[in-house]
């Protein structure tokens, strides 16, 4: 077990996985972690290097020569990769486009989830991604899984003015060998698309009183 609570949260691309998850720690005071993040910026640097993404061991070369920080930070997740904060690239169309083919590589998986394994050794998180509640923490009793119709999902990521290949990456991260994305079987269900963030957040609190989880008010 971590030595910190931790609050596993996966789901579909633009699900709302990141309002819900920030929200829902700052109510308990919890860290979020966005290990999304982490993925996109290990793509834009991999495609700042030009390593061709369809290179599986081109990028696992990569990996293991580069170095990855990831530390919490005054209350946040900090992420270098080669000292560098990738956060104003990360949500680039070209990273969009390649992460779901990066995030398939073994060699980058077993980086990033050891690092972010390592991170509950600090505090108490709220984690969000694809595989936190069935491999990066698969034991933690606090399981969320967040999706909405795929209609709502594509009118929020172009009202964030972005271009998203939401279908592709979902079928990608679900359909791939290495943790792919599914509901842990002990994960609460959430849709984003019928209920509000406020109202999320309230049925999760209810769910985690009732596993026991002891929340200063
Ligand atoms: O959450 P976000 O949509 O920003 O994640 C970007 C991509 O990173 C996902 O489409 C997926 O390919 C990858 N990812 C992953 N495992 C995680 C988090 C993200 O494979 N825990």
């Amino acid at each position: 077990m971590p030595t910190h609570p931790v609050i596993a949260i996966d789901g579909t691309a633009a699900s709302g996985k990141s309002t819900f998850s920030r929200a829902l720690g700052q109510r308990i005071g919890y860290t979020y972690v966005n290990t999304g993040f982490m993925y996109r910026g290990v793509t834009w640097y991999m495609q700042e290097k030009n390593i061709p993404l369809t290179d599986p061991d081109a990028i696992a070369r990569e990996i293991s020569a580069v170095q990855v920080e990831t530390l919490l930070h005054n209350g946040e997740l900090a992420f270098r990769i080669a000292g560098v904060d990738p956060l104003p690239h990360v949500r680039e169309a070209r990273v969009n486009e390649g992460v779901s083919q990066v995030s398939q590589v073994g060699a980058v998986r077993k980086l990033l989830v050891a690092q972010q394994q390592a991170l509950a050794e600090q505090a108490p998180l709220v984690m969000e991604g694809r595989d936190i509640g069935t491999v990066v923490f698969p034991q933690t009793p606090y399981k969320f899984y967040i999706d909405a119709d795929p209609e709502i999902r594509a009118q929020r990521r172009s009202a964030q003015g972005e271009t998203d290949v939401i279908k592709h990456r979902d079928a990608q991260d679900s359909q791939r060998q290495n943790s792919p994305l599914t509901c842990a079987p002990d994960a609460v269900r959430l849709d984003s698309g019928r209920f509000s963030v406020e109202e999320l957040v309230a049925t999760a609190l209810e769910h985690l009183a009732s596993r026991g989880l002891k929340i200063a008010t």
